[in-house]
């Protein structure tokens, strides 16, 4: 049995928007014990269409967490504890390209860390431990190009592609933060995908973004007044509703007839 052939268990990190998931059939929540202290919240375990799945809400299912307190470490290792053989990791994003609106689905293939004194690692100081993990290509393709197959089923546009910068937060970023960001390449920007990604990465787990445009950054398109934070539910209230329907289809093959 190859890779792609082993029995899918996907684990799925919901960020803003998303804190938890009621298409979840018989769900039950398990407390994971870890040797990094408390993950952000139970982890919530039920089925789609009979396939098991698990559900992570990343800031605490009260949205309480702020993306720098997030104990990743708690996070990853409780859902390796699980056993899970994918992550997909939902997480609300602000737009660099000007291209990508408000409302946007995008798939990232790259990141920019700009955080800094998260604990970004498992590895320690014991010898004959690796410590340096290949991280060229931070996303999973595998998980990517099911994420694109199943929006293009769904017939929703999805952009297959891009940079991701996550900047520590809380706070906004600055019109020059983000231009500077912009002429490194960067796409979309949020606060969330490091050290998540690399940790996953360090034990093994597949891991792909699956992120919603919440706003324009800084400077840009109408943002170059401000950005209105709390305007910004609406918005993703009905991308989140498309981000269910991709999670559904694509645990359970569940789709629409
Ligand atoms: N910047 C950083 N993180 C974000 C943004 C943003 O503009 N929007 C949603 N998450």
């Amino acid at each position: 049995m190859n890779a792609s052939e082993k029995p899918q268990f996907l684990a799925i990190i919901g960020g803003s928007g998303l804190s938890h998931l009621t298409i979840l059939e018989g769900a039950h929540r398990r407390f994971v014990r870890t040797p990094y202290g408390e993950p952000s919240c139970p982890m919530t375990l039920g089925t789609i269409c009979g396939h098991p799945m698990v559900f992570l809400a990343r800031h605490g299912h009260g949205h309480t967490i702020m993306p720098s307190d997030i104990n990743y470490r708690a996070n990853i290792w409780a859902l390796k504890a699980l056993n899970v053989s994918g992550i997909i990791a939902v997480g609300s994003v602000g737009s660099i390209d000007p291209s990508l609106a408000p409302g946007d689905l995008v798939v990232p293939d790259q990141l920019i860390d700009c955080t800094w004194g998260r604990a970004s690692t498992f590895f320690g100081t014991e010898p004959g431990v690796p410590m340096h993990v290949d991280f060229t290509h931070p996303f999973d393709q595998l998980l990517r190009e099911r994420l694109s197959g199943i929006a293009d089923l769904l017939g929703f546009d999805i952009k297959e592609g891009g940079v991701y910068a996550c900047t520590q937060g809380p706070r906004l970023e600055t019109t020059a933060e983000i231009r500077r960001l912009a002429s490194d390449g960067a796409d979309i920007v949020g606060m969330t995908a490091m050290p998540e990604a690399v940790l996953a990465r360090e034990l093994g787990i597949p891991y792909a973004q699956l992120n919603v445009v919440a706003n324009y950054a800084a400077g840009i398109a109408e943002s170059s007044a401000g950005i209105e934070f709390s305007a910004l539910g609406p918005v993703l209230e009905d991308s989140m509703c498309q981000v269910r329907l991709m999670i559904e289809a694509l645990v359970g093959c569940k789709l629409p007839g």
